[in-house]
C-alpha cells in the first residue's frame, strides 16, 4: 500500500516504513511516553535524541515488540501492526541493537550472529550447529558491512567497543530487515570506532534501510542524519529536517523544549 502523507517541511512522500502513531506508554505512576507520534522512511537516518529519561529507549522498545503500547498504534508501510514479542518484529522486518548490545562474550562472531537462528543440519541434528556455513555467513556478513574484524573465530569478549558493536549491528541488519533500530551505538566508543559505526549507519540508509539512530551526541546526529526528533519528558516536541537545522538549535529543544527563535 503507497500512502501519501504530509511531512515536515511541506514534502509529500510514500508511507514511512514504520510509523508510530499517539503511542503512551506508562510504567506504574510514570508516563515514559505521553501520545508519542514518530516516523521513519526508508533510505533515510531518522534521529531520535532527548535527555535522559525522555524516553527515547521505551519507545525503541514499543517498535521493537519488547513493549506493547498502552495507548496508540504501530505501522509498517501504512499498514497497522501488532506485536505481541520482539519476535514479531524481527518476523515484519524490525531489527534491533539494543542500548547494552547482548553479545555472549564466551562465544565466537559467527555464533554471535547466529545467536536464536543457528543453522541446523535438519531434523536429526537440530540441536548439532552447522559451523561451517555459520562461518562462511558471518564472514560475508562481516565484509559485507566494511566491520573491521581480526578473526572472526576470535571471542567477542575480547574485542574492542567498535568490533562489539560492528557484530551487534551485522547480526541485526543480516537478516533482510527493512528497519534498524540503534540505542546509542557509539556511547562507549573511541573516535576512531565512532567514525566507522557512523559510516556503517550512513551506508544501511544508503542501501534503503529505515535506520533509527538515538544518540547524544548532537554533532555525530547532524553528521548522518537526514531527520531530527526531539522527545523530553515523554513528549515528542519537535522534528526537523537536519539541514533546515543545526547542533545547537537541537541542543536548544532538548534542555529548553523550544527552538532558537522561539
Ligand atoms: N521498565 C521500566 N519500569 C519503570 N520505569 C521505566 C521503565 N523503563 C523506563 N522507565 C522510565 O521511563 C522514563 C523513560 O525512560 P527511557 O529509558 O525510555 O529514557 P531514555 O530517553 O532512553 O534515557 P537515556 O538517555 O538515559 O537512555 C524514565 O522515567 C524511566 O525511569
Ligand atoms: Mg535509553
Amino acid at each position: 500500500m503507497q500512502e501519501l502523507e504530509q511531512r515536515p517541511g511541506g514534502v509529500t512522500g510514500p508511507a514511512p516504513a514504520v510509523l508510530a502513531q499517539g503511542v503512551t506508554k506508562r510504567f506504574g505512576g510514570v508516563v515514559a511516553l505521553d501520545n508519542v507520534t514518530f516516523s521513519a522512511r526508508a533510505g533515510e537516518v531518522t534521529a531520535l535524541v532527548g535527555d535522559n529519561g525522555a524516553g527515547k529507549s521505551t519507545l525503541i522498545r514499543c517498535l521493537s515488540g519488547v513493549h506493547s503500547p498502552d495507548e496508540g498504534g504501530l505501522f509498517m508501510n501504512g499498514a497497522p501492526v501488532t506485536f505481541s514479542g520482539p519476535n514479531d518484529a524481527r518476523l515484519a522486518g524490525i531489527e534491533t541493537v539494543h542500548q547494552n548490545l547482548a553479545l555472549a562474550d564466551n562465544l565466537d562472531v559467527a555464533a554471535n550472529l547466529f545467536l536464536g537462528r543457528e543453522l541446523s543440519g535438519g531434523p536429526r541434528s537440530l540441536f548439532r550447529l552447522r559451523k561451517k556455513p555459520m562461518e562462511a555467513k558471518a564472514a560475508e556478513l562481516i565484509d559485507e558491512y566494511g566491520i573491521r574484524m581480526p578473526n572472526i573465530k576470535a571471542k567477542v569478549g575480547a574485542m574492542s567497543g567498535g568490533q562489539r558493536q560492528g557484530i551487534a549491528i551485522a547480526r541485526a541488519v543480516g537478516w533482510g530487515s527493512e528497519v534498524v533500530l540503534m540505542d546509542e551505538p557509539t556511547a562507549a566508543l573511541g573516535v576512531k570506532e565512532t567514525g566507522r559505526v557512523l559510516e556503517v549507519v550512513r551506508s544501511l540508509a544508503d542501501r534503503g534501510l529505515a535506520v533509527v539512530l538515538i544518540s547524544h551526541n548532537i554533532e555525530q546526529v547532524m553528521q548522518v542524519s537526514d531527520f531530527v526528533w526531539v522527545l523530553r519528558g515523554g513528549h515528542m516536541i519537535a522534528d526537523l529536517r537536519a539541514e533546515n537545522t543545526n547542533t545547537q538549535e537541537v541542543v536548544h529543544y532538548i534542555t529548553t523544549g523550544v527552538g532558537l527563535g522561539a
